[in-house]
């Protein structure tokens, strides 16, 4: 099967022109202009439109079992519904539960990816720590193209870990060559908080923004990167949600330390008014965690994407429809933790960065791709259009409108946060594999098609950096024997 995109302009994180992209099994064979192609091949017509890289999700939560129900979305609807929105890739999370072994979770997330129809790869988070943990990061970083770990420094009694994890895995993370990855919260300071409200009588949704302050991610971020920054790993810290943390990303990098930040569509556009409705399961529909901030903390996301102190974009989908949601009527604490953005987040990058004139469309590839690829090791196979590359693009119509809601999305909940959302700058077409799967507001998507894709470990970076703290290892100063001999 092979796929000719004609009359748009290729856009990079490095270039635009004008080009017709051929693809033929899987691969981006040619590009060119006025390119020919075999008489079966599909012709899609661009339209003008931009031909850019699939869009790259780097933080999901597909089917995750969590606080007590399990995420609305599998991987099949999740990857699809993603590519209705331009995105041909996700990097899920396997999260083991604590105690249990890192190969085992990977299998099982292995199993459930199964049925995707989008591609995916996965993150691993590192819940506990045992000898069996240190081993297996290193058996899942060779033989199963895992470069990145994550952890979590919030959900006490559940997944969190403590400092000396950190310090130890992110230790471990850097022999590997791979990423340590956080979820910056402080998970004690939340704890004690939710406590306080919950005694004070504030038991609605109001009480999840109040026990989590922007004061408690920024500690947390500051945390993890001194405690990367001592050990000399690098760091990627996940939804970065308010200005605190982002500061503290901004001081490590003019300092010279390796820190990336992700920011979510949904922070970017929606503000903690949400938490104030009226309507319960309004309210209730926005908790997810870093929750969402007064809306001085969006300019500052907005500036960090811009200057470059963050990175990526994702979505952290996690999906809880209103039924599971309900678990949490009487105590705000019970809410699972979680919203859906797959399907939106290129659109409304699209719309509030390009549109609004933050973001420029070859800045617009770096923040929804390219960037993310660089991070995770997989450029250019992902993240550029480039012959060689894997056909999996997107032809974006600049000028294409749609009013997001949750009666017309594919994602599998019953909300939206971005509910009522006009954006200008729409998927037109999705390439997948070299295949059609979204094209005139139909999906086109077979269960069990996305593959896997390994994430090789970053072994020169590393061993630099081991060499250097090799160098600055701590040594015993060595002194003359004592000439006082005690009688
Ligand atoms: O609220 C959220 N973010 N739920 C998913 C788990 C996580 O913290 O990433
Ligand atoms: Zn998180
Ligand atoms: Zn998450």
């Amino acid at each position: 099967m092979s796929t000719l995109i004609r009359g748009g302009t290729v856009v990079n994180a490095d270039s635009t022109f004008r080009a017709d992209v051929y693809c033929e099994g899987g691969n981006i064979k040619a590009i060119g202009e006025n390119l020919d192609a075999p008489i079966d091949a599909r012709v899609v017509d661009a339209g003008g439109g931009y031909v850019m890289p699939g869009g790259i999700d780097p933080h999901t939560h597909m089917e995750l079992p969590f606080m007590g129900t399990v995420a609305s979305e599998d991987f099949f609807t999740g990857t699809a519904a993603g590519m209705a929105g331009g995105n041909t890739m996700i990097i899920d999370f396997v999260i083991p539960n604590p105690e249990q072994g890192l190969i085992d979770a990977y299998q099982q997330w292995m199993q459930k990816a199964g049925k995707a129809a989008g591609d995916y790869s996965f993150h691993v988070a590192v819940t506990w720590w045992s000898d069996q943990v240190e081993k297996e990061m290193g058996i899942l970083t060779r033989e199963n193209g895992v470069n990145s770990f994550k952890h979590f420094m919030a959900y006490k009694n559940a997944i969190m870990v403590e400092d000396d994890v950190l310090m130890k895995s992110f230790r471990r993370c850097l022999e590997l060559g791979a990423v340590p990855t956080v979820h910056a919260e402080n998970g004690e300071v939340v704890y004690l908080m939710q406590k306080a409200l919950l005694e004070a009588g504030i038991t609605g949704p109001e009480g999840h923004p109040l026990s989590r302050p922007a004061e408690v991610e920024g500690e947390a971020a500051n945390r993890a990167i001194a405690i990367a920054g001592m050990v000399g790993a690098p760091l990627y810290i996940v939804h970065v949600s308010c200005k605190d943390s982002l500061d503290a990303i901004a001081r490590a990098r003019s300092s010279g330390q390796r820190v990336y930040g992700e920011v979510l569509a949904q922070h970017l556009a929606v503000d903690d008014s949400v938490y104030r409705n009226k309507e319960w399961a309004q309210a209730a529909g926005h908790v997810m965690s870093p929750p969402f901030r007064p809306k001085h903390h969006q300019d500052a996301l907005w500036a960090g994407l811009m200057n470059g102190t963050a990175q990526t974009t994702a979505t952290d989908h996690c999906c809880f429809c209103e039924p599971q949601k309900a678990a949490g009527r009487d105590d705000f604490t019970k809410i699972p933790n979680g919203t859906a953005g797959v399907e939106d987040r290129m659109a409304v990058l699209w719309s509030e960065g390009v549109r609004k004139g933050r973001l420029t469309p070859q800045e617009f590839v770096a923040v929804t791709s390219a960037n993310c690829a660089q991070i995770f090791n997989i450029y250019p196979r992902r993240g550029r259009v480039a012959v060689g590359s894997d056909a999996a693009l997107v032809v974006w119509d600049p000028a294409g409108t749609r009013t997001i809601s949750a009666k017309t999305h594919h994602q599998n909940v019953d909300f939206n946060v971005f509910e009522g959302m006009e954006v200008t700058g729409t998927c037109a077409v999705t390439v997948s594999d070299g295949k059609v799967v979204w094209e005139n507001g139909q999906l086109d998507v077979e269960q069990g098609v996305g593959k896997y894709i390994p994430r090789p470990t970053f072994p020169v970076l590393y061993d630099a950096v081991q060499k250097r703290n090799e160098a600055n290892r701590p040594r015993a100063v060595e002194r003359e024997p004592s000439r006082h001999v005690t009688p």
